[in-house]
Order: structure tokens, then C-alpha cells, then sequence
């Protein structure tokens, strides 16, 4: 007999707030002592919403299945995107969704990745290269606004196409309004508010590639916005002019906090493990610079500490889902219209499934441990089923792409006696932006 949704153990902390200061005091450790205390599924109160949360991989599964299409996306992440970046992929459900989707695959083609990796790799030498400019002893650098810059750079000329040139850097100003627009906490549109800000920044960007349109549907171009203006499928089907515009600015904003705060916990993560650090330096000084994409597969180690990094920060640490009838899901009955989590981050630390799950240890990745092969969903960072991440091989080649080059050029440390607090919005990074000092190296 599935249990029933009042009986589930759980805590709802303080009225209205719920635990919400709680979470952004403790993001990991919030949900870590509740999956603790009362097991793998459990009722909070986050937000402004009371989710039942599941941790357990089995349940995170059917989750991402949905079989029976019981489950909607779009009513999970409407709260979070629904405003200021409408009509994404996460903003759409089973039939609809599947036809967006569809269209959008080959702007994910191997021809394409291998088109993207080119154009990082002449941005991201030329960056660091300014990172040097501070001389040749150690520098602090604040590590959330560098990779920031960085990853906004490098997704102006990926998505929208680097020949836009000077209007880059005005772009990429209205489109972090627009991020921040998403991430404030202010639900009503007043003058002077994150939201207001964000939709008029949305207004100028749309009106900037509403008239970029013609163009790149007449011949076509390698950035993704280009792709997306040629995408056609086998029933002769082509995105509206509005469509095209909502996929575009949904997907700078899908790859652009979550690979940002991927980079900083990887650099946080090495600077403190200096063995680490010198395995990776070894594989990029071995690899040479400039790698082409088949070359970024090579790096092995990298990779593992990748998907550790992925494993012990996930970007989106939780997944959102409303259910649109009646369902079972991890032995619970769920009526409709209930709020759920699938919580990547729980399974991906849960303790049946990983040895030492909070140490960062990344040959667990290795071939002889692989202990990410233990339970098919214990480790989900891209998510699973048909919303899986689109920018899944993106998100990978744009990480090893940044740091083995970084490895090359700087010694990675920590301030002494640094600890570490984690900030959990628009997606886990630390609180204080990470005061990181380079060593210049002299390997160019
Ligand atoms: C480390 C980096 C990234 C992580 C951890 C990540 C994670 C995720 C997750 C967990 C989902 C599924 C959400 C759900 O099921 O509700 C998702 C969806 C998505 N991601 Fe990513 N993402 C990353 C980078 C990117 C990049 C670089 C792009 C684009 C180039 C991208 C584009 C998308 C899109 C379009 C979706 C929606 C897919 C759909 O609804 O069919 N992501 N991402």
C-alpha cells in the first residue's frame, strides 16, 4: 500500500518563511540533515512552496521516466523562469516539449560541438592571458565574476556569433539583468526591482534578435542561434520568430549560471587539493594547448574531477516537477497538483551509494572504483529522461576547455585559513565569491 502524502515525516521550520533562511545559511547541509533525520522522502518548506522531497535514486528515476506523463516540467519551473524567459524547453510538456525539443537537436550535432570548441578555444587563451596582466607573482582574483566574464564571453560568441563583435559586450550586459531578473527574490514587476530591470533588459535583447532574424534564417551561420534559425524537421516545421527568441535567451540562461558555478567549485576544489591539482597541470602540460574536441575527450582525469565537482555542487541541485493527476512515486500517493523534488544533490551524496559521500575524491570515478555505476540515477548532474540536458557534451568540453588552459598558465591556492561558505542561488558557489590566488606559471 503506497503511503499516504500526511504521513510522511518532515519539517516545515518557521511560518511563511518555512526553512528558506535556513537553506540559503546551509544549502548542502540543510537537506543533508533532513534526508538524515527523516529519510529519503520527506516534506519541507522552501520558498514559499511545501515539496515533497525524494532522494532515494529508485524514485528519482521514475521521476525523470514519467511514465504515464503524470508529471509536469513546466508547472515545476514556471515559479522560477515563467516571467522574464518564457517558452523554454523546461516551459514545455510531453507532445509540445518533444516537438520543441526535436528541432533543436542538431544544433547539438557533433559537427556543431566540434564548430563551439574552436571558437572557445580562440576566446579563453587570449582571456587568461589578461589574467597574467597583474605580473609575475601571486595575485588574487576574485574567482565568481573572472569565470563569470568569462562564460558570458564565451556564450555571446557561441550562441549569438562572435562577428557580432562590439555589440558582444552590450548584449551580454542585458542579458545578466535578465539572469538577475530570474534570481530576484521580489515576485511583483515595481520600478527599480531585479524583475523590472530584467523584463526591460528582455525587451531590448528581443528586439535585438528579432532583427538579426532575416539574416540568419537567409544563409546560415555556426552559432547556435543560427543553427536554430535553420532547424527544420522532416514535416517541413520551422520555430516562429518568437520561438526562436525564447529558445535562445533560455538556453544562454540554462548554460550560463551552471557552468560559472561549476568552474569556481572545480578551481575552489583543486586550490585546496594540491595533489589533484598537479595530476591535472601534468595532463594539460601532456595534452598541449588549444585542444580540438576529440582531444578534449582525452583528458581522463580531468574528467573525473568533472563529474566530481558535478557530484558535490550540482548546479541544479534540485529538479522541480507539479504533478497534473493522481500518482505513485517512491511508495507515496501523490494527489494532484503536488509539488516535488527530485534532489540530485541528496542522491548524488547518499550514503548507500558513495563511500564518504561529502570528501571530494575523484578517482571514485575511476574505471576500477566506478562507484557512479552502483545505481543507474545516483548520479544524474544533467538530469534524466526526456528533459535531460541539452547542453550535457557543452557543459563537459566548456569545463575542460577553461581549466586545463588555466592549469598551464597559474598555480591555483586558497587565502590561508580559508573556509568555505556556500551560497546555493542561482546555483551553488560560495558566498563570498572565492578570493583565489594565481601563481603565474611559465608555461604559455
Ligand atoms: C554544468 C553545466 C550544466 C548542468 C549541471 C545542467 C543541468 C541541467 C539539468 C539537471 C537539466 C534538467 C532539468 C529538469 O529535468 O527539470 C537541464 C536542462 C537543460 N539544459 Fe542544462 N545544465 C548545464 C549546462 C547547460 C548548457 C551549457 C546548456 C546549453 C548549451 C544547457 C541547456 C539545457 C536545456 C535547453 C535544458 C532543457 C532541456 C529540456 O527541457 O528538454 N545546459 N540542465
Amino acid at each position: 500500500m503506497p503511503r499516504e502524502i500526511t504521513a510522511l515525516p518532515g519539517e516545515v521550520g518557521l511560518p511563511i518563511l518555512g526553512h528558506t533562511l535556513a537553506w540559503l545559511n546551509d544549502p548542502i547541509g540543510l537537506p543533508t540533515r533532513l534526508r538524515a533525520q527523516h529519510g529519503d522522502v520527506f516534506v519541507h518548506h522552501l520558498l514559499f512552496a511545501r515539496p515533497v522531497v525524494f532522494a532515494h535514486p529508485d524514485a528519482i528515476g521514475q521521476i525523470f521516466a514519467d511514465e504515464g506523463a503524470a508529471l509536469s516540467t513546466a508547472a515545476g519551473w514556471r515559479p522560477f523562469f515563467g516571467r522574464v524567459l518564457p517558452g523554454g524547453l523546461l516551459l514545455r510538456d510531453h507532445e509540445d516539449h518533444r516537438h520543441h525539443r526535436g528541432l533543436m537537436q542538431a544544433a547539438f550535432s557533433q559537427a556543431a560541438l566540434r564548430a563551439h570548441v574552436q571558437v572557445m578555444n580562440a576566446r579563453i587563451e587570449p582571456a587568461l592571458e589578461a589574467w597574467s596582466e597583474g605580473g609575475s607573482g601571486p595575485q588574487t582574483r576574485l574567482a565568481v565574476p573572472s569565470f563569470r566574464q568569462l562564460t558570458l564571453d564565451l556564450a555571446g560568441a557561441l550562441f549569438l556569433g562572435a562577428e557580432l563583435g562590439a555589440d558582444l559586450p552590450r548584449l551580454t550586459q542585458s542579458f545578466e539583468r535578465v539572469a538577475e531578473g530570474v534570481a530576484g527574490v521580489i515576485p511583483w514587476n515595481l520600478p527599480g526591482t531585479a524583475l523590472w530591470r530584467g523584463l526591460r533588459a528582455r525587451a531590448s535583447l528581443v528586439a535585438y534578435l528579432r532583427a538579426l532574424i532575416p539574416s540568419r534564417r537567409a544563409a546560415p551561420t555556426p552559432d547556435l542561434f543560427g543553427q536554430l534559425c535553420q532547424a527544420v524537421n522532416e514535416s517541413g516545421e520551422r520555430y516562429t520568430d518568437e520561438e526562436l527568441i525564447n529558445h535562445v535567451l533560455f538556453m544562454w540562461m540554462a548554460a550560463h549560471d551552471t557552468t560559472t558555478g561549476s568552474l569556481v567549485m572545480m578551481a575552489y576544489e583543486l586550490a585546496r587539493d594540491a595533489e589533484w591539482q598537479e595530476r591535472l597541470r601534468a595532463e594539460a602540460n601532456t595534452l598541449g594547448p588549444n585542444l580540438p574536441y576529440e582531444r578534449l575527450g582525452e583528458a581522463r582525469e580531468t574528467e573525473q574531477v568533472v563529474n566530481e565537482v558535478l557530484r558535490l555542487y550540482p548546479p541544479v541541485g534540485s529538479v522541480p516537477r507539479v504533478t497534473n493527476r493522481e500518482t505513485s512515486l517512491g511508495g507515496v500517493r501523490l494527489p494532484p497538483n503536488t509539488p516535488i523534488r527530485a534532489s540530485i544533490l541528496l542522491a548524488q551524496r547518499h550514503p548507500a551509494f558513495w563511500s564518504d559521500p561529502a570528501r571530494f575524491d575523484p578517482d571514485r570515478f575511476s574505471e576500477a572504483r566506478a562507484e557512479h555505476r552502483r545505481h543507474r540515477h545516483s548520479f544524474r548532474p544533467f538530469g534524466g529522461g526526456a528533459h535531460t540536458c541539452m547542453g550535457l557534451r557543452f557543459a563537459t568540453l566548456q569545463m575542460k576547455a577553461v581549466i586545463l588552459p588555466l592549469l598551464r598558465r597559474f598555480r591555483l591556492n586558497l587565502p590561508p585559513g580559508y573556509v568555505l561558505r556556500i551560497k546555493p542561488t542561482p546555483s551553488f558557489r560560495p558566498a563570498d565569491d572565492l578570493p583565489l590566488l594565481l601563481t603565474p606559471l611559465n608555461a604559455g
